[in-house]
């Protein structure tokens, strides 16, 4: 048993957390990451041969929110073993050390492990004012999160703040703030997990994958784990088939409410937001937004103060919706124009995402690779004799 292996399981031990505990927090993970449950012992003898990645956390104009839910007050778990597999060597807001001190253990990370060491950047970066809304030691937030960013492996943006500017960037976004892929242009292994605050099972699944397959998970447009952020809220709601039925809140704690019904009308994001919340939920898996009665209100999507807003107002574009006046027209609605209703989100979805492409350098990225591809493919088309002699 290698040194490693043997701190692992001694760890184990000493928590509390047995091996079959141990074995069915990997199967957790393999159903959070989509994989087949047989992935559950590979993730388990891979994480148990893992060496301590570096960390450094960086908090820039943020609530804390993604840090308390990294941190989660909850009994130890596997999951906080497998956080703790990672050497967590700055984050302002949990270490002992403070001031001076403290910005040289990040700065002396950066210096003797460029390459080697992993950042999680929690909060939005001001560019206004030349960076002056946040400084740290002197600093400027821009500064560092292009020095610390620039030289790490690969830098985890957590939290909406962090990944599209959040709260802070909303209109009229007084201090000019950005989120890590605009403010730190070219930044190698960017990942974002949206959400405000983004889920610690997200973010411990990510790593998991790492550990266990030494590489990034497949991203979306917008850089976000594909396992994580594949399928709308929508596509899982626990009461999709109260939509589908035509069966809506229509005021909050009428019979629908309390029945649990579909809550579209109360302003429901769902059907343009990506997330796995329905299937992993918060707080330990208990509940959820939707489950609890609340509308989703879109936190994972870039600009969502000010594209989700009024929150309490429904989607517009869905056919049937301020004509009909009671539930059985709805219903009929609903089956017979379903289908128009699905193509209107994902045409208002794909709209959305279209706008905020020409913003963002990663999806622009993607665009434009996309846009490549396609006029050599119309090329080889066009030209078959041309392509048969490539080939
Ligand atoms: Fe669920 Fe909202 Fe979709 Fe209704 S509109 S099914 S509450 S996600
Ligand atoms: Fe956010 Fe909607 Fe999930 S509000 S937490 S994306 S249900």
């Amino acid at each position: 048993m290698s040194e490693t292996e043997g701190w692992f399981l001694q760890e184990l031990e000493t928590r509390g957390v047995s091996r079959r505990d141990f074995m069915g927090f990997c199967a957790a993970m393999a159903g959070v990451l989509a994989l087949p449950r047989t992935a559950a012992a590979r993730i388990a003898a891979e994480i148990q041969k893992t060496e301590k990645p570096v960390l450094v956390w960086l908090e820039f104009q943020d609530c804390c929110g993604n840090s308390e839910s990294f941190l989660r007050a909850s009994r130890p778990t596997a999951a906080e073993i497998v956080l703790d597999t990672l050497s967590v060597d700055y984050h302002e807001t949990i270490m002992a050390a403070a001031g001076h001190q403290a910005h040289e253990t990040l700065f002396k990370t950066v210096k003797e492990r460029p390459g080697k060491y992993l950042v999680v950047v929690e909060g939005s970066i001001p560019t206004g004012a030349g960076g002056a809304y946040c400084t740290i030691g002197g600093r400027s937030a821009l500064e560092i999160a292009r020095e610390v960013c620039g030289k790490a492996a690969a830098t985890i943006a957590m939290g909406t703040c962090a990944t599209f500017g959040g709260l802070p960037a909303a209109a009229p976004n007084p201090t000019g703030a950005l989120g890590v892929a605009d403010a730190v242009p070219g930044v190698k292994n960017l990942i974002n997990l949206s959400a405000c605050p983004a889920n610690v099972e997200n973010l411990t699944a990510l790593f998991v994958y790492f550990l266990t397959f030494k590489h990034w998970p497949p991203l979306d447009a917008w850089r976000r784990p594909l396992f994580a952020y594949g399928k709308s809220i929508h596509d899982n709601c626990e009461r999709r088939a109260h939509f589908d039925a035509g069966q809506y809140t229509e005021a909050w704690g009428d019979e629908g409410h309390r029945t649990g019904y579909c809550l579209y009308k109360m302003g429901c994001k769902g059907p343009v937001t990506f997330q796995n919340c329905p299937n992993v939920r918060w707080n330990g898996g208990t509940s959820w937004p939707i489950g609890c009665g609340h509308p989703c209100i879109g936190c994972a999507e870039p600009d969502f103060w000010d594209k989700m807003t009024p929150f309490y107002k429904h989607l517009p574009g869905v056919p049937g919706f301020g004509v009909a006046s009671d539930v059985d027209k709805v219903g009929l609605w609903a089956a017979v124009g379903v289908g128009a209703a699905f193509a209107a989100h994902g045409f208002l979805s794909l709209a959305q995402r279209y706008r905020h492409s020409e913003h963002h350098p990663a999806a622009r990225e993607k665009a434009e690779e996309a846009k490549r591809r396609a006029e050599d493919e119309a090329k080889n088309n066009a030209d078959p004799g041309q392509k048969g002699g490539a080939s």
